[in-house]
């Protein structure tokens, strides 16, 4: 079975998509990591992520940079919205993460293309948004809790132009796919959201 999981970020998809990998005994991509890695490896090149070459050469990033935890910071999901821009980078990508959804058993991947354009063919597909008061909260209460200094302005304007650059793009743009089931988060703790996804999976298998 392929789980594909899509949204905005601080959603909650990252959290529910690893609950149903759980739950399901089955593997799971984070594929917005894939593009953070780019997005840090432009800088550590020296590079620019709106340059399409750049941003093309840091997708030779070496494995050992995702568990790199620099990877997590707003800063570097912001490189990563630049660089996932530009349609060669996608491509370059793309076989990775169509490798991980096709492997024997199935999987769960989540990220902004997964419905769309990675797995169209995937079994169940979920769309998990919430507003952007919600979604710049969970943020806030996650970088406190990490002891970052930023202000929930300063987070809110961040997604807000992350939001706009993700959904805008023209290649592979952030869209829930025809038959997602769309899950809103706004007013859900996890526990609500994960149940809610279960109760799509069950409905979209009975189909
Ligand atoms: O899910 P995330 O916040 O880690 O993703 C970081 C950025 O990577 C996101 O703003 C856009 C890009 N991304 C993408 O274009 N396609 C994906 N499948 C996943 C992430």
């Amino acid at each position: 079975m392929i789980i594909a999981v899509d949204g905005p970020t601080a959603s909650g998809k990252g959290t529910i998509s690893k609950k149903l990998a759980a739950h399901f005994s089955l593997p799971h991509l984070d594929t917005g990591l894939l593009y953070r890695a780019v997005g840090r490896q432009v800088i550590l090149n020296g590079g620019d992520p709106d340059n399409p070459s750049d941003a093309l050469t840091a997708v030779s990033f070496p494995d050992e940079l995702l568990d790199d935890p620099v990877l997590r910071n707003e800063a570097t999901g912001s490189l990563a919205s630049r660089a996932s821009v530009h349609p060669a980078v996608r491509k370059a990508l793309f076989e990775r993460q169509r490798a991980f959804a096709e492997q024997d058993g199935g999987a769960v991947l989540d990220g902004r293309d997964i419905g769309t354009v990675i797995a169209p063919d995937a079994d169940v597909k979920l769309f998990i948004t919430a507003s952007v008061e919600a979604r710049a909260k969970r943020r806030f209460a996650e970088m406190e809790q990490r002891g970052v200094s930023i202000t929930l302005e300063e987070i809110t304007a961040d997604l807000e132009r992350r939001d706009a650059r993700d959904t805008g793009r023209k290649d592979a743009p952030l869209v829930a796919a025809r038959d997602a089931f769309v899950i809103d988060t706004s007013e859900l703790g996890i526990e609500e959201a994960f149940a809610a996804a279960l109760e799509a999976i069950e409905t979209a298998r009975a189909s």
